[in-house]
């Protein structure tokens, strides 16, 4: 019965996301698909490269100042701030064979207090068995738990989060089953494309996002946030919301691989898609750590200039029956002004140089904006060159199925919401370039 719910709700999850792709109105708010209709997305665009006070950024060494400022715009009006404390860093490691004994398998247990009845994450690593050192890897934030994105017998059961009782219930094994896709980009028993990142050399690891802080509204009290709410408190405007949350336990994650002889934390890439993609690219952002930032279709939210105002807009997403639990309280303020807004998606960009980032779009998945994404590595590219980085020269968007992979790179899938098989090979080769 278990397992026709949890199915129930992926395949509730992928509908929720096609119908928002394809109705005129969503919660109530048009939506434009119309290109003639956008809005002019260079009115009020704040420039990357001009500080608050009005005097130009000229190099490298004033960039980092202007970083800072940058981020701080974020933490402020979109994504909320981390609390000054980091959380603790305790963690097991089980550490075995897995896929037949062809590969190392890591199944680390990270607990964000200092007992082990608090928030905790499970995160499943995959390293090439003959590495010579250690080895660079992808981390694939997922909606699955682990069990269910491999099928690779002695994977331990994860955990759902039972949205009547609000606690975390465990689930029982649950078999993987290959061609179903999932939202987070993976298909469901995805060992092949597992195997592929191993023989070039890479790890792989994924993790269940809802493990570090759940995906529902009134969730100041559980997971992560929950370890710092004082009950009774109101959200402050620039409270973090899930997105800041889900990076956090990432960040965390990277304190543990910085630990471990067999990761090389230098070279970890980061993906996932949708509101993962989002969780992505900021993450990249406030996390230099992540060498290589994969995001993909993170639309509105993410790497889409907000001020086109096409598919879905910040009206949308922080609609209060929609996702604004997910941001700062602030972010809602900017839905009717977004022109006004101090920050847009292209501000994502340049906080990432002069790092390898690649967003992966679908060519229809307008709700997502893919032009929006791209035009956000139009508009950020400029810190990219003061770093002396290669980027896109043309304006114009690439055809599907043309990757770029240049520094500040982009690869636009024939298709809709999502990571297609195909995607990972974007991936891979991205990471094969610049890893
Ligand atoms: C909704 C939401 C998007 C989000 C997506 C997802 O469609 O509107 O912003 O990216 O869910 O995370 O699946």
């Amino acid at each position: 019965m278990r397992k026709i719910t949890i199915l129930l709700c992926c395949a509730l999850l992928g509908a929720a996301v096609a119908n928002a792709q394809d109705r005129d109105v969503v919660a109530g708010i048009p939506v434009n698909y119309d290109e003639s209709k956008v809005g002019d997305y260079k009115l009020g665009l704040p420039d990357p490269l001009t500080f608050n006070n009005g005097k130009p950024v000229k190099n490298v060494r004033q960039w980092k100042k202007r970083r800072a400022e940058i981020i701080k715009l974020f933490e402020e009006n979109e994504y909320g701030k981390w609390p000054a404390k980091k959380p603790a860093l305790r963690y097991d490691v089980e550490q075995d064979l897995g896929f037949d004994g062809t590969a190392v398998r890591k199944q680390i247990t990270l607990y964000f207090s200092p007992d082990d009845k608090g928030p905790r994450v499970d995160v499943l690593v995959y390293l090439p068995k003959d590495a010579a050192g250690p080895s660079p890897l992808l981390l694939n934030l997922s909606f699955f738990p682990n069990s269910s994105a491999v099928s690779d017998p002695g994977v331990k059961p994860g955990r759902r989060w039972n949205t009547q009782t609000r606690q975390l219930e465990d689930i029982r094994p649950m078999p993987a089953m290959g061609g179903m896709m999932g939202g987070g980009g993976m298909r469901f028993g995805q060992d092949e494309t597992i195997k592929k990142f191993l023989a070039e050399g890479f790890g792989f690891a994924t993790l269940c996002y809802t493990d570090i802080t759940p995906d529902f509204e009134d969730n100041d009290e559980l997971g992560l946030r929950g370890l710092y709410h004082t009950p009774g408190t109101p959200r402050a405007d620039n409270d973090w919301g899930s997105i800041s949350a889900w990076a956090l336990g990432v960040s965390r994650l990277m304190d543990y691989f910085e630990k471990d002889p067999d990761i090389d934390a230098t070279r970890i890439a980061l993906t996932g898609a949708s509101r993962l993609g989002k969780t992505t690219i900021w993450t990249g952002a406030i996390e230099p750590r992540i060498k290589v930032v994969m995001p993909s279709c993170s639309g509105e939210g993410g790497a889409a200039i907000s001020r086109r105002e096409y598919g879905e807009t910040v009206a949308h997403l922080t609609e209060k029956t929609r996702f604004p639990y997910q941001f700062c309280p602030k972010y809602a303020y900017w839905a009717d002004k977004v022109h006004e807004m101090p920050v847009d998606a292209h501000m994502l960009v340049a906080l990432i140089a002069p790092r390898p980032l690649l967003l992966q779009t679908g060519s229809t998945d307008n709700w997502s904006d893919p032009m929006g994404e791209w035009l956000a590595l139009v508009e950020g590219r400029k810190v990219y060159q003061l770093f002396g980085k290669d980027v896109p020269l043309g304006d114009e968007l690439p055809a599907a199925n043309q990757p770029i992979y240049t520094t500040l790179g982009y690869a636009m899938h024939d298709g809709g919401h999502g990571v297609l098989p195909q995607d990972w090979t974007y991936y891979l080769e991205f990471m094969k370039r610049h890893l």
